[in-house]
């Protein structure tokens, strides 16, 4: 059965659209289905943020068609793994939680990574170089999730 993971960050502009194209590029849609969402209203229905699409096309994967959504609690029985892209999203993910189970969906993306960080700084507010440092810190996370689901 497919696996089927949720990449989650405050707007859904910048960092989960990015982990969501990311993840999806290293397996086939057979094996995995991946979505984002935000934990905020903001940018309900817009296209990712353009330093988040030209980044992700500088790597060859094409994120421009992803739409913004907000994170609800139906997710919970929607997705198997649900990723937090910082601690402030993964609070505000397990608040709308309402058991132990659905709780346990729920990690942050670097716990899965050999990296010293254990968040995805936000870049919303940075300059370029903040989206080239998050592309990396994303993929490697997201070579070591695409080895564990494939070693299933
Ligand atoms: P994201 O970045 O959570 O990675 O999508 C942000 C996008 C928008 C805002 C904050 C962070 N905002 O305040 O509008």
């Amino acid at each position: 059965m497919r696996t089927k993971v949720l990449m989650v960050c405050l707007g859904n502009i910048c960092r989960s659209p990015l982990a969501e194209g990311i993840l999806k590029s290293k397996l086939d849609k057979k094996t995995i289905l991946v979505d984002s969402a935000g934990t905020a209203s903001y940018h309900i229905g817009k296209k990712p943020d353009g330093r988040s699409i030209s980044i992700a096309k500088k790597y060859g994967i094409d994120i421009s068609q992803q739409r913004c959504r907000q994170f609800t609690a139906k997710d919970f029985s929607e997705f198997d793994i649900i990723y937090a892209m910082d601690r402030s999203n993964y609070a505000n993910i397990v608040a709308l939680a309402e058991n132990e189970e659905q709780i346990a969906k729920v990690h942050l993306l670097l716990q899965r990574s050999n990296s010293t960080h254990k968040e995805v700084p936000d870049p919303y507010y940075g300059g370029e170089d903040g989206f080239e440092e998050i592309y990396h810190l994303i993929d490697s996370a997201c070579n070591l999730i695409a080895q564990e689901i494939i070693h299933k």
